[in-house]
């Protein structure tokens, strides 16, 4: 026995082929405590409208209480015969209430005005449960940082050894990412916070309802100031999946370092036991999974994002049923920074730096050949010139398996008349990192600075 919401027009009923592809109520499902929110709202504001008795409103409310109980309970559950979500709740009303009650709720909204304002509900909510984990991760990270704040490390271009930079920079430089991502989350709430009751089919309703009312009494702090736009845009459902597919993004670019500092060859890193994983033929193997499935997995975001750009593309206003393609991809991604951001945490948090051995790279490579140039600078040499001499030494030191802190006096003056014996002052890894203290440099004056400026901005959140 099912409760279509349509059919008065229809002499047949639907195939089976069609109630097949139709459905959603296998992925809407989880809306319903949403729906039931959203019923409560509108009956209060039918009521309002005349259109419900105080006595008829107490019923509705408290066979709508029920309702959710028993949803809860798993004692009410959908069928496959219930289209969607909102269908198989008002069959859940009409059994409790009977169709004389139970058939009032209908007035004044569409499932459209419906799904697009639980749509956003169902998104904001969720969207704060992300950033309270990207927290986590935010301060799992400036915890590495502030435990490891004097510690090191090869700083890379091109994969390159570059110029040595403190490890606490460069794990900060990965909070700052998230930190817009967590500030772009945010952005993209205040942009969700509109509801779409009120908007019915698209045209908006004949019976004196009040949106701005249905609108604070769901969390929001405006109704659609139009109709059409109210159910037929799903920007905000684009642009969660950006701002979630950007972070995972950001999680793939921190997942590879840690996957490359764990190999052999870097030995930078020691992945906690409780973060990694075994081969199953392997005895030796320890394999960082967590950092492998965050890569994985950001293409999956990357890929709800760009689907459901696709499906969005030249829809016409206002309702089309494509838009019940709008959600599987969100609460896909939704699920995935659910389940990988407590785990990425925790492998971040346990992970052990090896610090002799990131110190003792910091300056292979000849990673302070810009020190040489700046040195040279600050005498009053051009750059073009100092960048010159720098290479040279580069170039003498290379051959003969000399570093540049090998150089003697006679071979810097060979190299060239301005390189005096001073210019070993600035060829230490400290001494480099020391000197690149301007704002958002990596000496330790301004790492310590910027730690604070972060400590900050979670505390914000
Ligand atoms: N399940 C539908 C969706 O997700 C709800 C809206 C249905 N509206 C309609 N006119 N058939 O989009």
């Amino acid at each position: 026995e099912t409760t279509r919401l349509w059919g008065g027009r229809f002499s047949d009923g639907p195939s089976e082929a069609l109630t097949k592809l139709s459905a959603s109520v296998h992925f809407d499902w989880r809306l319903a405590p949403y729906d039931i929110a959203g019923s409560r709202a509108h009956a209060r504001v039918l009521h309002k409208a005349g259109l419900l008795a105080d006595d008829e409103l107490a019923r509705m409310l408290e066979g709508l209480d029920r309702l959710e109980a028993d949803v809860a309970a798993g004692t009410f559950t959908a069928t496959v015969a219930d289209e969607d979500v909102h269908t198989a709740l008002e069959r859940g009303l009409l059994e409790r209430l009977g169709p004389d009650l139970g058939g009032k709720l209908r007035a004044g909204r569409s499932r459209n005005d419906q799904i697009a304002t639980l749509g956003r509900m169902y998104l904001r909510d969720h969207g704060r449960a992300i950033g309270s984990l990207l927290a986590d991760l935010q301060e799992a990270l400036v915890g590495q940082a502030e435990a490891n704040l004097d510690v090191a490390m090869p700083g890379r271009t091109h994969l390159q050894h570059a110029q040595p930079v403190l490890l606490a920079h460069h794990l900060l430089a990965h909070v700052q990412a998230f930190a817009r991502d967590a500030d772009r989350l945010r952005d993209w709430d205040r942009r969700a916070d509109v509801s779409a009751y009120g908007s019915g089919a698209l045209a908006g309703s004949s019976l004196g309802l009040d949106p701005e009312s249905v609108a604070r009494d769901l969390g929001f702090s405006a109704s659609a100031g139009n109709s059409i736009d109210g159910t037929a845009s799903r920007d905000f459902a684009a642009e969660f999946a950006f701002v979630t597919a950007m972070l995972g993004v950001n999680l793939s670019r921190l997942a590879e370092e840690i996957i490359i500092w764990n190999t052999k060859e870097f030995s930078f890193v020691d992945l906690h036991d409780a973060y990694s994983t075994g081969s199953s033929i392997m005895p030796q193997k320890k394999n960082p999974d967590i950092a492998e499935l965050a890569r994985g997995k950001s293409g999956r975001l990357i890929g709800n994002l760009t689907g459901l750009m696709a499906t969005l593309k030249a829809l016409p206003l206002a309702y089309n049923r494509d838009l019940q393609e709008d959600k599987e991809p969100v609460f896909d991604s939704i699920d995935t920074l659910e389940v990988l951001l407590p785990a990425f945490t925790g492998m971040v948090a346990t992970l052990r730096f090896r610090r002799e051995r990131m110190e003792e790279l910091a300056p292979a490579g000849f990673s302070l050949a810009t020190d040489i140039a700046e040195w040279l600078v600050k005498q009053g040499t051009p750059f073009r010139i100092a960048h010159e001499v720098a290479g040279a030494c580069v170039k003498y030191c290379e051959p003969r398996g000399l570093e540049l802190w090998d150089l003697t006096d006679a071979q810097l003056a060979e190299i060239s008349p301005e390189l005096t014996p001073e210019v070993r002052g600035v060829l230490t890894v400290l001494g480099s990192i020391r000197s690149r203290d301007g704002r958002g440099g990596t000496a330790p004056v301004r790492v310590a600075e910027q730690l604070a400026e972060l400590r900050d901005d979670l505390k914000v959140q």
